[in-house]
């Protein structure tokens, strides 16, 4: 089997050796401060003793696991520790799709690339699931598709890449159709904090044994580099997940989890409403800076990217290195993310040059696309 690989990775490589000043708005890492009460547990960290930097448990240090628990409503044993949500994401589609409960994952389009790839790495088969033009969850098609060789659908609130923030309803409906074929539905919420709209709902509200419930702490404390996410399992499938991870990690890295155990204990809400407020303040910049470069561009609701489409330039690899050789701006091309957007480019908006981006883009699409002029 071939393993692919997320082409994230190669654009960013390609934008870092580019001649010219580039501004990155391809990767989803933030660039604003962490919580303080992180920074000081990891001072108070180093002067620990040596028992504290042995393994933590595997499952994750109690300590975080019940914060996590409480703050969503539900028992700690339910919930697993993990390198960051893409872990957490591994174990629930591997849960889902070692079940003997049929191979296909449903997996909305466009798509996070990782889920396919992750997809194929477990021996399972991606079906992609048009979503609606602004990037909802289209029910009928998730039921049209639904049979009984699916074993799992896998669904991103706020999304990455429309923005898109998924009413509850529909999700609930999903989790029907879950169940009357058998299969388990995964709900990524990593961009739980990044809510612009106000309606987001986490899919734990849904009494259901079917939803696991994945998150983490790369966005909402930007610190995608910690690696702490988490995974909250159905009781009959927690200790399967937790054996898994066991066996793939041994343990995930402690420093990490006690930085972010402080830090979610002693943050207050407005650490995160003001890195919500930038980010709907360069929402705001990037798409009037679009308007003036006439391009068509989904407004997110929520999580950290915008979709913009240049008429006469689709979201091919060779375009988005043409932007970057040519106007200095790095996206990712929408061909990357399944079949419905690859006429789009995806801009990443964790970046202070986010309005200065956008200005070259119209400079660079004044009187159109450049084989069109
Ligand atoms: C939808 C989605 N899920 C998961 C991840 C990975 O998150 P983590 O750093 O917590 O593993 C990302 C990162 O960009 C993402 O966009």
């Amino acid at each position: 089997m071939e393993y692919e690989e997320p082409k994230f990775f190669h654009v960013m490589q390609y934008a870092a050796a580019a001649d010219g000043d580039v501004i990155d708005m391809v990767s989803g890492n933030p660039d604003w401060e962490p919580p303080a009460a992180l920074r000081e547990a990891l001072r108070e960290y180093a002067d620990l003793p040596p028992a504290d930097f042995q393994y933590p448990p595997s499952e994750g240090l109690r300590e975080l696991r019940e914060v996590i628990a409480e703050r969503n409503g539900v028992d700690s044993d339910r919930v697993v520790v993990t390198n960051g949500t893409g872990e957490a994401n591994y174990l629930a589609m591997a849960r889902a799709l070692d079940r003997n409960a049929g191979d296909e994952a449903l997996l909305t389009d466009p798509v996070y690339p990782y889920y396919p790839g992750k997809t194929h790495l477990l021996g399972g088969e991606p079906t992609l699931v048009p979503t609606a033009r602004d990037g909802g969850l289209d029910v009928d098609a998730m039921r049209a598709a639904a049979s009984e060789d699916t074993a799992l659908i896998v669904l991103n609130t706020p999304n990455n890449p429309t923005g898109a923030v998924y009413d509850l309803d529909a999700i609930r409906e999903v989790v029907s159709i879950a169940e009357a074929v058998d299969a388990l539905v995964v709900v990524d919420e990593v961009y739980d904090r990044f809510d612009l709209s106000g309606s987001f709902e986490s899919a734990l509200a849904i009494d259901s044994d079917r939803v696991i419930v994945t998150s983490g702490f790369s966005k909402s404390m930007a610190i995608t580099g910690f690696r702490v996410g988490y995974g909250i399992f159905p009781e009959a499938h927690v200790d399967d997940a937790k054996t898994r991870h066991m066996l793939v990690n041994v343990a995930g890295a402690r420093p990490s989890q006690y930085a972010v155990h402080n830090a979610l204990v002693e943050t207050p809400p407005e650490y995160y409403a003001k890195s919500r407020d930038l980010l709907a303040d360069r929402v705001d910049a990037f798409t009037s800076a679009l308007d003036a470069a006439g391009a068509e561009y989904s407004r997110p609701e929520g999580a950290f990217y915008v979709l913009a489409r240049f008429d006469g330039f689709p979201g091919t690899m060779a375009n988005v290195k043409r932007l970057v050789d040519e106007a200095g701006v790095a996206g990712m091309p929408g061909e990357a993310f399944g079949t419905a957007r690859d006429e789009w480019i995806r801009f990443a908006l964790v970046t202070p040059r986010a309005t200065e981006a956008a200005e070259r883009l119209a400079d660079y699409f004044a009187g159109g696309a450049p084989d069109q002029r």
